[in-house]
């Protein structure tokens, strides 16, 4: 089956961290404004493999992307009415994230490629969670996104599916970290952030006082460091929190207060500065990520603000079809034709590493001077 005037077929392949997940989809790239057609998508979570290690390791997360990378894609072709030699393009995630398993996936998008002599859409991994919004939703440019995930969190100006300017981030934890970390001193499954999620709806959020990082900067950083280091503290004092069902539900609840009132603090100045940037007093407001999932965090944004949009939580933790759509978004400007492709490469890091080190000691000696 062709696919008919412009439209792209583009097949999309996610390995940045520990979930491997191919997408079939298919639009018109000078038509951005219509939603994409997902034709068929597959996951393979890590999650059972990595709770015995406590968190991901690289080596052991790569070595899975290559043993789950061609099953899912023959059974993402096998779900669709397409066959390999129908596609079109290839969207992979080229940064950031971590390099072994970056690499597991480029390098099976440069195999397709090289075998049908098709062009690749590298894609950033960080921009496409919030693309991600355009699947199923209605945003404009320029919008303000938040990115909150196991890796990430930070707030940026989006312009276009190209533009992208960072206002602010954390210098320390990202607020996925922050449930999981906080979950592993806690004694639940990781990732905890669903769990802490699940928990906290049985559970007083005003019972127990934890900090908000960087409360006294008026930017948009934030630091999770010092919220984990406090339930640390918190535990060692009192340990029948981990054999008390109500006390646990009531530290969740708690923790996570702090963990969301931090990210609504912050995203006051991402708002200012973005509006001063763009001179506008309005825009909307994308959120996206794994933690975007969060209930507490959807509940207190969307009352905040009338203009919050949440990525649809299955497209919220990594997926195929944000990069796929990333691809196709991007298609025009960033596609690279076989075989210049095959030179493509992966990086682990968005922000050179010499920055990201700069930038952080900065807001550290500011906070430590604030605190
Ligand atoms: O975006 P993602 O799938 O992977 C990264 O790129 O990091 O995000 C995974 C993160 C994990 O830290 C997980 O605990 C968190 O998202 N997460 C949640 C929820 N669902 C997933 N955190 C809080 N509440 C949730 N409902
Ligand atoms: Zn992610």
């Amino acid at each position: 089956m062709s696919i008919v005037n412009k439209e792209k077929l583009i097949l999309g392949i996610e390995t940045s961290c520990d979930d491997t997940s191919i997408c079939l989809l298919s639009g018109n790239p000078d038509r951005l404004e219509q939603k994409p057609n997902i034709h068929s998508i597959s996951y393979f979570s890590q999650e059972e493999i990595l709770k015995k290690w406590g968190g991901v390791v690289p080596e052991i997360a790569a070595r899975n992307h290559l043993l789950k990378l061609a099953p899912l894609i023959e059974q993402t072709m096998n779900d669709s009415n397409y066959k390999l030699s129908d596609v079109e393009a290839i969207a992979v995630t080229v940064k950031p994230g971590l390099l072994g398993p970056l690499l597991t996936g480029l390098n099976s998008a440069k195999t397709l490629a090289l075998y049908h002599e098709l062009p690749i859409v590298p894609v950033n991994h960080l921009h496409a969670h919030l693309e991600a919004i355009h699947i199923d939703q209605d945003v404009s440019y320029p919008y303000l996104g938040l990115i909150v995930s196991g890796g990430h969190t930070l707030f940026m100006l989006v312009e276009s599916p190209t533009d992208f300017t960072m206002l602010g981030t954390t210098i320390d934890d990202a607020a996925g970290e922050a449930f999981d970390k906080g979950g592993k001193l806690l004694g639940l499954a990781y990732p905890a952030g669903r769990i802490i999620d699940e928990l906290s709806k049985i559970g007083d959020e005003s019972k127990y006082q934890f900090p908000i990082g960087l409360k006294k900067s008026a930017n948009c950083d934030l630091s999770y460091s010092g919220v984990k280091t406090s339930l640390r503290q918190f535990i060692d004092k009192n340990s029948d929190v981990l054999t008390n069902e109500n006390m646990m539900a009531d530290v969740c609840a708690s923790y996570q207060r702090a963990i969301v009132d931090a990210i609504k603090l912050k995203a006051r100045y991402a708002i200012k500065k973005a509006g001063d940037m763009t001179g506008l007093a309005h825009m909307d407001f994308v959120i996206g990520g794994g933690v975007a999932a969060n209930s507490k965090l959807r509940s207190t944004l969307s009352h905040s603000y009338k203009k919050a949009f949440f990525v649809t939580p299955k497209y919220c933790t990594d997926n195929g079809a944000m990069i796929a759509n990333l691809g196709l978004r991007t298609f025009n400007k960033e596609s690279v034709d076989f075989p210049d492709c095959l030179e493509l490469d992966a990086r682990g890091r968005a922000i050179p590493k010499e920055k990201l080190h700069q930038q952080s000691r900065d807001a550290k000696i500011k906070a430590r001077f604030e605190n």
